[in-house]
């Protein structure tokens, strides 16, 4: 059983990891509502997933609470639900030793990776999930359950999702279920410095000798996201290759 005939919002989708989930669930006949910063990526995008009928950009920044409201808002009113939600949207704006981390930057980084993703679901609960019930993904990282030099304060961001997914599955049980995935390196923009010119090297460490691709972690996202998926709450599903398992990703 899949997700057709059901809405989703999906955050930070014009492009990577957000894009790749939009496009497997509208495969799977669902319609999303994408979000991102800037609007002519997400024009594109919904371009790209096969026009209005089936898809809705609205630009914001994914911690703004207004943006967030007048997407759930839209989203009911264009295709009359909001049943699936994805927390994607992450930001990593510094890397370097934590010891020696801008404060200013971890705030950002925990108000748009953490505080933001329970606003998201705060908002689609009062508007529909708690009356019809719904499904979420949060989109966490490896880097939530291992130790990687330069990015420690978004693990921590990372750590904080799931930790946040764990408690709103307990209180939002039975008729919500909350899951979060955590990919390690997969292609995309984001973490293209992790990669780049030596793609083949890094992918030695992983036991599946690859790399993620965008898609490895759209179908993760739309199973859980599915009736296949009915007895699954509160987890982690690790997307990595078997990196976490083996050593160093990056
Ligand atoms: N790629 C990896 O190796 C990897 C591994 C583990 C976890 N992740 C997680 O996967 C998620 C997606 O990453 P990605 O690799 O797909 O990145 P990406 O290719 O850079 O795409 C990021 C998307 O999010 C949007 N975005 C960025 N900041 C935003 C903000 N503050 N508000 C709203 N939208 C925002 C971007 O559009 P705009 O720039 O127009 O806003 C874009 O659509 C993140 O949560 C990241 O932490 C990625």
């Amino acid at each position: 059983m899949s997700v057709a005939g059901k809405t989703a919002i999906v955050t930070g989708a014009s492009r990577g990891i957000g894009l790749a989930i939009a496009e497997r669930l509208v495969a799977d006949g669902a319609r999303v509502v994408i979000t991102a910063r800037k609007k002519e990526e997400l024009d594109a995008a919904v371009v790209h997933l096969g026009g209005p009928e089936v898809a809705l950009a609205i630009a914001g920044k994914a911690d703004d609470t207004e943006h967030q409201a007048e997407t759930v808002r839209r989203a009911i009113e264009r295709f009359g639900s909001v049943d699936l939600l994805v927390n994607n949207a992450g930001i990593n704006p510094s890397y370097g030793p934590m010891i020696e981390l801008d404060l200013g930057a971890a705030r950002k980084i925990a108000e748009v990776n953490c505080i933001a993703a329970l606003s998201w679901l705060q908002q689609a609960h009062r508007s529909w999930m708690r009356e019809h019930g719904g499904v979420v993904v949060n989109v966490a990282s490896h880097s939530a359950i291992t130790s990687e030099p330069g990015v420690g304060f978004y693990g921590a961001s990372k750590a904080m999702l799931v930790a946040i997914t764990k408690q709103l599955a307990v209180e939002l049980g039975p008729d919500i279920r909350v899951n979060a995935v955590a990919p390690a390196v997969v292609k995309t923009r984001f973490s293209a410095a992790l990669y780049e010119g030596r793609e083949a090297q890094v992918a030695e460490a992983y036991p599946l000798k690859r790399l993620g691709e965008p898609e490895d972690v759209g179908s993760a996202v739309a199973f859980l996201l599915s009736a296949d998926a009915s007895l699954i709450t509160g987890q982690l599903l690790v997307v990595d290759g078997g990196v976490t398992l083996s050593g160093v990703s990056g």
